[in-house]
């Protein structure tokens, strides 16, 4: 039996589904029930019937996942598989500056470990960031932990936004003259970026969005040739979706080395082995579901 079909037979049997992010590895892509950005994945989470939550992505996601859905079996396949921007801001460190800025609402990007979330007013993923700020009665904003995206939503409102300085180590790769080299290459083609780009990436580029606003842009556009700034595995999705278009990638760096560490075999053993279950420590979880279950309110 191969292990797409071993895959098969242990999801049947462990009544399990598989959630996988845009950013995956072609062929865990392929395998999944489900692919989406952050806010479509942590929706399916909290609304799956199977027992089991097999989550390709990184940890945060799991994390998320277990906190709308704690009555759930949720596996991280691989267990080294974490964000490092989401490692850039620890609840401590949040706490400290909340004293700061006593009258800032803290809008928290899911790219964070549950203990920040719980220190959180409201969460926001990189598809409703700027909604979910303008959202809030509040005029001043501790954004965290993301700068570019605090620096995407700053440009879009007029309250005052206090930032964070985490970055994807990914997105911030990028640079303004790689856009400009690309942009030379190709004068026609729109250029699509992620908010985790840099300010001065995101100003250049046509349409800013989540990988799922990125997928729908490109189906809807009507350009042959679009050039993609964001983690090199939504190429999957494109090209599948989008037979007839041709998509660039702004930057070879742009590679998420912690998106590519699962693998068909790390499925197959988190299945088998019920490995790796996330859990969150109940008096976290409660007030992390509280600033994320606002988010999703607001998305519904
Ligand atoms: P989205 O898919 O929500 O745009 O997230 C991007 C990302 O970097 C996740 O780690
Ligand atoms: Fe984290 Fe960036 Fe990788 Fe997403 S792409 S998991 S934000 S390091």
């Amino acid at each position: 039996m191969d292990l797409v079909e071993k895959i098969e037979k242990l999801k049947k049997e462990k009544d399990a589904i598989i959630l996988a992010h845009n950013y995956q590895l072609d062929e865990v892509q392929a395998i999944a029930d489900y692919t989406g950005d952050s806010l479509g994945l942590s929706q399916k989470a909290a609304q799956v019937e199977e027992e089991t939550i097999v989550f390709c992505g990184v940890d945060f996601m799991a994390e998320s996942a277990a906190i709308l859905s704690p009555e759930k079996t949720v596996l991280l396949p691989e267990k080294n598989a974490n964000c490092p921007m989401a490692e850039m801001i620890t609840a401590a460190q949040l706490r400290e500056k909340k004293e700061e800025y006593p009258q800032a609402a803290v809008v928290c990007y899911v790219n964070s470990s549950a203990a920040v979330k719980a220190e959180s007013d409201i969460c926001c993923t990189s598809s409703n960031a700027v909604e979910v700020v303008e959202s809030l009665k509040e005029e001043q904003i501790l954004f965290v932990p993301d700068q570019n995206l605090g620096h995407y939503v700053a440009q879009q409102t007029e309250k005052e936004i206090i930032f964070w300085d985490g970055y994807c180590i990914t997105h911030h790769r990028v640079l303004a003259e790689h856009l400009n080299e690309v942009k030379e290459l190709h004068p026609q083609a729109p250029v699509i970026v992620h908010p985790e780009c840099r300010p001065e990436v995101v100003a250049g580029a046509d349409y800013v969005g989540s990988t799922a606003q990125i997928l729908n842009f490109a189906q809807q556009s009507e350009a042959e040739t679009i050039i993609i700034g964001t983690e090199m595995g939504i190429l999957y999705r494109l090209k599948n979706e989008n037979p007839a278009k041709t998509f660039y990638i702004l930057n070879q760096g742009l590679i998420c080395k912690n998106m590519k560490l699962t693998s068909l075999t790390d499925v197959v053993q988190a299945l088998e082995n019920n490995q790796y279950q996330i859990t969150v420590a109940a008096e976290i979880r409660v007030k992390a579901k509280q600033a994320l279950n606002k988010m999703l309110e607001l998305s519904r």
